[in-house]
């Protein structure tokens, strides 16, 4: 077994736990949620969720795994030994484990759009949404580029934590906020735009209805990578001088950055054609856009082929760094508990991925009938365990395990790095607070009601 390595610098570690964050649940999930939920009334919330419920839940990940430096599973098993909290941790890498297996599948949609729009062909397209239909409802081809998504995503994890998640990230998150500062540029500058931009910049209240709060709060959850062990496992290769707050603040600074400059893409490039609604769904960045890129840029097609083929490579950089984050903690358990070396650990976890990933991928095609699950799609039942049940869950157990289980002085010698830097005391009396009451009663309440809609 390979000897345990740390990042090797506060940059990385940063750019890392940001390249986990920022996913496609920012450039894809947000603004199509920001559009669902009524404009800038879903933001405040969702601002809100990340400050109260999701730092705090982010630093407890970075608490248990920088003290520990273990895969999840044996983290808890070190804090809590012969207990039932040690559930937590087998949650975590089997939940990333499952969220991988139909990222990847958009992950890969994202990749045909990347190359469709470098070779010119996203400006053909007549009917944008008769052509995703057709070609997520195909057999090969959505099945090719997942794998191919998968194989660079395992090249990655394989090299290990310095020379592949490190180097990666380091590479590919610099890029990735440059081309979302030249989009945005881009976006404001096409007639029409201030309309997307007021959406997005004035908030109607009268759209706040408690699901649209449980929605914020459910995108905070996910966009953050909250709960599935992917923040625990990076922290576990944090070094001793990483300060936690301050990583976990400007983590989800850059997220929610990322997010909402997503929608000052999306929106203004939106409503500058006509004919096109902003709550247009989950189809907004496949089949709403190619449609805006192809009619806007009309007259200007070189124009319109960059801004497409930039804003697809953004896309797969963002669902890149995060499907790392989601392979590495099944990865290190494997890795850790049953001492192998990392590259069959790696190979398992694709393999594996590979061939439930085929069922969640013909989920649009061959197998869209094939639900027998509680009526639901291979591909949407995934989605709906991993993101609807387990997160939550794994909210909630995280937080009662920090606030009520965990040593205080564990919490306290992490916060303060051993007593080195000062942390006011009321900062974590805060901290505590929302981790032991807010916390499990406002999840708590989300959880019961989305089972109550099952
Ligand atoms: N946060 C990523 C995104 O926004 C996805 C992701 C990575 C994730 N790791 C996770 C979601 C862990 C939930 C849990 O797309």
């Amino acid at each position: 077994m390979e000897k345990r390595k740390n990042f090797s610098s506060k940059l990385g570690i940063v750019l890392a736990s940001a390249g986990s964050a920022v996913g496609l649940g920012n450039v894809w999930r947000f603004p199509t949620e920001v559009g669902e939920g009524g404009g800038a009334a879903f933001i405040l919330v969702y601002v809100l969720c990340v400050v109260l419920l999701g730092l705090p839940l982010m630093v407890s990940e970075f608490i248990i795994g920088r003290y520990t430096h273990k895969n999840t599973a044996d983290a808890y098993r070190q804090l809590a030994p012969r207990s039932g909290w040690i559930a937590q941790g087998y949650l975590g890498v089997f939940t990333s484990w499952f969220i991988l297996c139909y990222y990847s599948v958009v992950a890969g949609w994202t990749m045909k759009y990347l190359v469709e729009a470098i070779v010119g062909g996203l400006s053909e397209i007549s009917d944008s949404s008769a052509y995703f239909a057709a070609f997520s409802g195909s057999t090969w081809e959505p099945l090719v580029y997942m794998t191919v998504v998968m194989l660079l995503c395992h090249l990655v994890i394989i090299r290990g934590v310095q020379s592949g998640i490190e180097r990666s990230s380091k590479l590919m998150m610099p890029l990735l906020l440059l081309i979302i500062a030249m989009l945005v540029v881009f976006s404001f500058s096409m007639p029409g735009s201030s309309a997307g931009l007021t959406f997005l910049l004035k908030p109607d209240l009268s759209k706040l209805t408690s699901s649209v709060i449980l929605s914020a709060m459910g995108q905070a959850f996910f966009s953050l990578s909250i709960a599935m062990g992917c923040l625990c496992t990076y922290a576990s290769y944090f070094t001793d001088d990483a300060r936690l707050v301050k990583t976990a603040g400007s983590v989800a600074a850059i997220d929610t950055t990322v997010a909402i400059m997503s929608g000052f893409i999306m929106f203004p490039a939106v409503f500058s054609v006509e004919a096109v609604t902003p709550d247009a769904g989950p189809g907004l960045v496949f089949i709403t856009l190619p449609h805006v890129f192809s009619i806007a840029f009309g007259n200007v097609p070189l124009l319109g082929w960059f801004f497409s083929v930039m804003f697809y490579l953004l896309l797969l950089l963002a669902a890149l760094t995060s499907m790392v984050s989601i392979h590495e903690p099944p990865t290190a358990f494997l890795l850790e508990h049953f001492k192998l070396s990392r590259p069959v650990a790696t190979t398992i976890v694709t393999v594996v991925c590979l061939c439930v990933g085929v069922l969640c991928c013909l989920s649009f095609g061959p197998l869209a009938d094939c639900r027998p699950l509680f009526g639901l799609t291979f591909f949407d039942f995934f989605d709906f365990v991993s993101a609807k049940i387990f997160l939550p869950l794994g909210g909630i157990i995280i937080s009662l395990f920090v606030g009520w289980r965990l040593d205080r002085d564990i919490v306290v010698s992490q916060l303060t790095n051993n007593g080195s830097l000062h942390i006011p005391a009321w900062f974590i009396a805060a901290f505590i607070f929302l981790l032991r009451w807010l916390i499990p009663l406002a999840v708590g309440g989300i959880f019961i009601r989305e089972l109550g809609l099952i």
